[in-house]
């Protein structure tokens, strides 16, 4: 009876000693929180009682006195975090995507309990402190995308729990250490974009099943170890941009889960392994700029899911292997650089798929094949530097997708054949150089009006220079140099503006800018234009006569004029004096002495200034006595309705100059003389979205997905502003947004859509239409423009930006834009992989989740019905969402 009593006593005891210390715990992680609360201002937490437990981010044990999970990713915070170490019962941290900075507190190694930490995406600096070594139940770290320097601290190895370790996008430096190779449970390690250097250690994944390595950009040094390969778990092997030797580890085909491996721009020696035929999942596979060698392994072939193969800048020599037909997924095929031989394989006429064929700088030979237009979606084909012999077949123009067609430094013969002018897609160059072509140049080349970059220098060729070429309006470099050319250079602002050695080297060519004269050609001209003038007038009444006479008169006047002006633009040496100015203004203070309305004026009176071409505006840029570069927007003429409301114009561009957003590109003055309005803006050095993404191509610029992300993010916030204040946009689309030094994103020609607001009567909707394939459907039905038609229009930027294609292109087929080609992906059998700019869905795992989820946001903004479509203001939400997640 005592002894039970005694024992309930102690029970009591016990529990009470129990109760209080939990209440201790309980009053300490309140106080702590209550601190925190204060040096974090969290918002959500302010309207929060007493009770920690039900504030957001906060979970509590099961009884409600520890915090055991405190996440608050993504919210722009600031503080000091140290106080989180008092946290005890702590075991799960997550704080990325927030503004923390100063050192990763030294303290969070009392947090013993924790499993999870995450601290990616936020200014941490200085080096990581080696106290974390005693979270030893940790089984995931990030500490990528900060400031981190130092090395990997030593005490990390006493973490024998870490399954993930992201340490990426820091300034970390010193070798990985042999205790990571130890670690058990390692599944993901993902440390690039440092300084990191030395080799990787021989033991990596001996002991563990790892799936992730992703080192890429770092100064690693030695061999690929055989042990990355030894548990067959591998499924994302990255590491390219080090200082890597030794061959590709025959173990390799281990791993059948393998989809993406990328070993480019290291040192490596060795063939490929043929072992590679046994990873099935092979996806992508990038080992450009090596000294690899031996042949292409007909292995490959068994790779049946294999969408990139790309091998360029090596030592491989030999034949393409025949089975490379069966790769019926493969739509990039990248070999340049090589010492390939034999003649361009047929059999890969059968990868139907295939968008790019780079077989460039080889020794391929003899002839194109007739049929090399059996790969429909045949976009790029770059077969430059080789040996191709033969003539080029006319079937090339069949090749309707084209954007490049690069065949100079050959051994081609025959004609230029005038089926090359059907390549209508034809954009970023058409290099036929360095051949043996001869004969006249095909006028068709002038139907090519997207071509940009034109070269048939070094052949043959003769006669003349078809006037038709000026149909290439989008011509920038052209080069007919050392040919057989003759007569009068066609007047054409592209060839004009060219340098003489664009020419040179064809003894017959004559007329500017060539420096010979014409004087035989433009007598014969005249001879001819007099002849049919006298038959017209022999066969016509006196009456007649002189009506036609003063027609001519006049007609060739003005034709004479023109041409004097046009000569002289394109000598830039504009003598005519500028028109008075009527009226002008600088809204900004700081900037009206560095403004000179002639000098406004006088620029967008030159060709040579224009920076583009808009639907309603041609912008010039201008360069001020006073050293300042402004951009200069011109009205077109259909919006003379503008400049016959000047004073409205006035006052509005004036309210507009007021308005304050960060993404919005707002008027700092005007300046208006005879009927033409001139708008200045800010120069934007960086060009506008459409250039960025859609010439990547040309600049080989490194490609950016968080880049493209933040654009997006900034334009959907100026446009949820416009629609806050009530502003229509008229015209969204690439072009009209532009991008500042550091690539922040300001959306244009907001004054154009205040100015001829259709509700207001100032324009119709057929003026105001926008621009081709950012037009929503229902516009056509309702005539009115409308906010949900400005998120269809934002919506087919995002598709521009996650596929990197234009919003009309000739290739989705007939009467298919990018909308409806997205929108009918899933019908013809077609992955979201397949849509989505490969050379960013596959940089990292983190870039194609974001990408597939605003993917879902664009599929959301371009729903055939307005109403289905979200708010701007709830596009923002979900983009930032996805930035942050
Ligand atoms: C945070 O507070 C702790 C303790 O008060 C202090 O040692 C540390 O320097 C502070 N950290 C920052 C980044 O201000
Ligand atoms: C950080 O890494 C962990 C573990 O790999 C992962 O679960 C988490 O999603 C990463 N955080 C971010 C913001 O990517
Ligand atoms: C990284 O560290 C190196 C050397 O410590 C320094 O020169 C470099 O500027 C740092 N880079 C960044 C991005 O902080
Ligand atoms: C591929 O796998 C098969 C069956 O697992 C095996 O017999 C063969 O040796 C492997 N081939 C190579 C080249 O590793
Ligand atoms: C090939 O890709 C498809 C679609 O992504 C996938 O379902 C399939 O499992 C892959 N095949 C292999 C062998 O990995
Ligand atoms: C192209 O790829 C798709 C999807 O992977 C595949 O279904 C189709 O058969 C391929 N096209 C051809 C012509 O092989
Ligand atoms: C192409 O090159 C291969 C090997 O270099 C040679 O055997 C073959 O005769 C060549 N073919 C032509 C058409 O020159
Ligand atoms: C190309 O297509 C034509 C017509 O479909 C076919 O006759 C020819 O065999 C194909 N060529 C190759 C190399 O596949
Ligand atoms: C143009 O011709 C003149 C006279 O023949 C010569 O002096 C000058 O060097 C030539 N200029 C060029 C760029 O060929």
């Amino acid at each position: 009876m005592a002894s039970s009593l005694c024992c309930c006593l102690l029970f009591l005891l016990f529990s009470v000693v129990l109760e209080w210390e939990h209440a201790i715990a309980e009053l300490e992680d309140q106080a702590t929180m209550v601190a925190l609360r204060r040096e974090l201002s969290v918002k959500e937490w302010e309207l929060g009682g007493l009770s920690f437990c039900a504030w957001s981010g906060v979970t509590c044990d099961g009884e409600n006195r520890f915090v055991a999970a405190l996440e608050l990713p993504r919210r722009s915070l600031r503080g000091n975090i140290s106080l989180i170490a008092q946290l005890k019962s702590l075991q799960r941290l997550d704080l990325s995507g927030n503004a923390f900075h100063g050192s990763v507190p030294d303290s969070f190694g009392d947090l013993v309990e924790l499993e999870f930490l995450d601290l990616s995406m936020n200014k941490l600096e200085n080096q990581i402190p080696a106290s974390l070594g005693a979270m030893r139940k940790l089984t995931a770290l990030n500490l990528s995308n900060n400031l981190l320097v130092g090395e990997i601290p030593d005490d990390f190895k006493k973490l024998t729990r870490l399954e993930e370790l992201q340490i990426s996008a820091n300034n970390l430096t010193g070798s990985i250490p042999d205790w990571i190779g130890m670690l058990t449970g390692l599944r993901v390690l993902s440390a690039y974009e440092n300084g990191l250097s030395g080799i990787i250690p021989r033991n990596l994944g001996l002991v563990s099943q790892l799936e992730v390595l992703n080192l890429h950009s770092n100064q690693l040094q030695g061999v690929i170890p055989e042990s990355i390969f030894a548990s067959g778990k591998l499924q994302v092997l990255i590491l390219t941009v080090n200082k890597l030797s030794g061959s590709l580890p025959d173990s390799v085909g281990n791993c059948r889960g393998l989809s993406n491996l990328r070993i480019g721009n290291n040192r490596l020696v060795g063939g490929i392994p043929k072992s590679i035929g046994n990873i099935s999942s092979l996806t992508y596979f990038e080992a450009n700029n090596n000294h690899l060698s031996g042949e292409i392994v007909p292995e490959f072939a068994k790779c049946a899911n294999l969408t990139l193969l790309n091998l360029a800048y090596n030592g491989f020599t030999q034949m393409v292997p025949l089975q490379f037909g069966e790769l019926k997924n493969l739509q990039e095929f990248i070999v340049s650089g090589n010492s390939l031989t034999g003649e361009i394989p047929r059999s890969l006429l059968k990868c139907r798929n295939l968008s790019k064929l780079d077989l460039s700088n080889n020794r391929f030979n003899g002839s194109l094949p007739k049929d090399i237009c059996n790969m429909t979606r045949l976009q790029f084909l770059l077969l430059g530097q080789n040996s191709i012999s033969g003539e080029i077949p006319k079937e090339i123009g069949n090749c309707v997708r084209l954007l490049e067609l690069q065949l100079g430094s050959n051994y081609l013969t025959g004609d230029v054949p005038p089926e090359i002018g059907r390549i209508k897609n034809l954009q970023i160059a058409l290099n036929l150089s360095f051949n043996h072509l001869r004969g006249a140049l095909p006028r068709e080349l002038g139907k090519l009006d997207k071509l940009v970059s034109l070269d048939v220098s070094n052949n043959q060729l003769s006669g003349s220079i078809p006037s038709e070429l000026k149909g290439m309006q989008s011509l920038i470099e052209v080069n007919f140099s050392n040919n057989q050319l003759s007569g009068q250079v066609p007047i054409f602002a592209p060839f004009q503006k060219s340098s003489i050695s664009s020419f040179s080297g064809n003894e017959g060519l004559c007329g500017d800018p060539v420096n010979v004269t014409c004087n035989n050609y433009y007598e014969l001209n005249h001879h001819k234009v007099s002849y049919k003038i006298i038959l017209a007038v022999v066969g016509s009444g006196l009456t007649v006569f002189a009506t036609v006479s003063v027609i001519v008169a006049l007609f060739m006047m003005k034709e004479k004029q023109e041409m004097a002006t046009k000569a002289k633009m394109a000598a830039g040496d504009v003598l005519v004096t500028p028109p008075p100015v009527v009226a002008a203004n600088v809204f900004v203070e700081s900037m009206k002495q560095a403004v000179d309305f002639d000098s406004v004026v006088k620029t967008t009176l030159k060709d040579l200034n224009k920076m583009s071409n808009g639907t309603f505006s041609t912008v010039y840029k201008a360069v001020m006595p006073s050293g300042l570069v402004l951009s200069v927007k011109k009205l077109k003429s259909v919006e003379r309705t503008v400049v016959h409301h000047q004073n409205k114009m006035i006052r509005e561009l004036e309210r507009l100059g007021n308005i304050n957003h960060g993404n919005l590109m707002k008027p700092i003055g005007y300046v208006i003389y005879e009927d033409i309005a001139l708008l200045l803006h800010p120069y934007m050095p960086n060009g506008t979205l459409m250039e960025l993404i859609h010439n990547t191509e040309k600049s080989e610029s490194e490609p950016d997905w968080p880049r493209r992300l933040s654009i997006v993010i900034g334009v959907a916030e100026g446009l949820a502003f416009l629609h806050h204040i009530a502003i229509v946009h008229l015209d969204i689309s690439s072009c009209n947004i532009f991008l500042d030094a550091h690539y922040n994103a300001l959306v244009g020609e907001v004054e154009i859509s205040k100015l001829l607001d259709p509700s207001k009567g100032t324009a119709s909707i057929s003026a105001v239409a926008g621009s081709f394939g950012y037009i929503p459907p229902e516009y056509a039905y309702t005539m009115q423009v409308t906010a949900p038609g400005n998120v269809y229009s934002f919506g087919v930027v995002l598709l521009e930006i996650l596929t990197s294609r234009l919003p009309v292109d000739e290739v989705f087929g007939e009467g298919i834009d990018l909308v409806k080609w997205v929108h009918s992906a899933p019908i013809r059998g077609e992955t979201p992989e397949q849509i989505m700019d490969a050379r960013l869905s596959t940089i990292s795992f983190a870039w194609r989740k974001q990408m597939l989820a605003v993917l879902k946001v664009a599929m959301l903004c371009t729903d055939s019905t307005p109403a289905k479509r979200p708010k701007m203001k709830k596009v923002v939400e979900m983009l930032l969402e996805v930035k942050q997640n």
